[in-house]
């Protein structure tokens, strides 16, 4: 019998057809993210289901999706939306979809950084609105990117991404991480590991590349902005409750930091209204793996995962519990 799986939102045609091509796909009809009891009802009898990171998958979905349920494929690198151990103690495997996104949400990274710091929004609105008058010595001045510091919290695969990156624009590199990283790979975009508060005081612009777990939960607050350079950027590509945001609000009303480009939000979607009427924060709605290549990508990664549980009965590639299979 074909296994069934449910897909809690559209994905790109790319994916979607490996998925309808191979399984009896239930799909959320609508183009928004599913109430719970929407969720709850979708899941029911599925032998697999492809949640995003907008489905929190916790023991009362496990318990609503029933015992054939075989494996939780999540679409998305991070999976702080699935409850892992509830996962575990039924033996279901939960996967992600590392690496195909890398390089597009270093790029987005970067796209923020820039943005920010040479004022390529406010500048964007003022050009259309019909201001521009000519040529001037102190129109929209920012702030230089190539030769400056750059702080990376976290030098994993989108780090490193980023940092290689930044080697192009021959910035300095500092990076922080709960483990120092391997020699070679420093040396291959001359990142320095330091402690974080050497990072936030050294840094011209600070930028966030940790999983979100309770240890990362507002590792940006208050005292970690203060130490920051009041010419300082801060990006945040990774997860919003990293950050603080009401804290940032704060910080950035006091001057204590320059700016910010942010991806990715708190209280997602809600975000800080102060924010959004500041021109020296660049806001975009958590698009950095968002490109057509990137997202097929992780669909088809996400595919790769439920074949391999539901039609060839083996070990996921890309599992976060493999000690079930022990
Ligand atoms: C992820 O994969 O975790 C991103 O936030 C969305 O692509």
């Amino acid at each position: 019998m074909t296994p069934t799986i449910f897909v809690t939102r559209r994905l790109p045609e790319g994916a979607m057809q490996v998925l309808e091509d191979t399984f009896e796909v239930l799909c959320n009809p609508h183009d928004r993210v599913l109430t719970r009891e929407e969720l709850l009802a979708g899941v029911k009898g599925k032998d697999g289901i492809l949640p995003l990171l907008t489905d929190r998958i916790d023991e009362e979905v496990l318990d609503a999706a029933g015992s054939q349920l075989k494996i939780v494929a999540n679409y998305a690198v991070g999976y702080n939306n699935i409850d892992l151990s509830a996962c575990s103690k039924r033996r279901i495997p939960a996967t992600n979809t590392p690496g195909v996104l890398t390089d597009t949400t270093a790029d987005l990274a970067m796209a923020l950084l820039l943005a920010v710091a040479r004022k390529v929004v406010p500048a964007d609105s003022y050009a259309r609105s019909g201001k521009y008058q000519g040529w001037a010595p102190l129109l929209f001045l920012g702030t230089d990117v190539h030769h400056k510091t750059l702080g990376l919290m976290g030098l994993g695969r989108i780090g490193f991404a980023v940092a290689k990156r930044a080697a192009g624009f021959d910035m300095n590199i500092l990076y922080h991480d709960s483990m120092r990283q391997d020699p070679g790979l420093e040396e291959e975009v001359g990142a320095k590991f330091v402690s974080k508060s050497a990072l936030l005081s050294q840094s011209d612009f600070v930028s966030l590349h940790v999983p979100l777990t309770p240890e990362t939960h507002h590792l940006i607050s208050g005292p970690e902005l203060a130490l920051m350079k009041s010419s300082a950027y801060l990006i945040n590509t990774s997860r919003g409750e990293v950050l603080d945001e009401k804290a940032l609000v704060k910080a950035l009303q006091l001057g204590q930091v320059a700016g910010a480009g942010l991806d990715v939000f708190e209280f997602e979607p809600a975000i800080e209204k102060e924010l959004t009427s500041m021109d020296n924060v660049v806001i975009v709605p958590h698009i950095a793996s968002a490109s057509i290549e990137t997202r097929t990508k992780m669909g088809l990664l996400a595919a790769e995962n439920l074949i391999s549980v539901l039609i060839e009965g083996r070990r996921p590639p890309n599992c976060l519990n493999p000690e079930i299979f022990t």
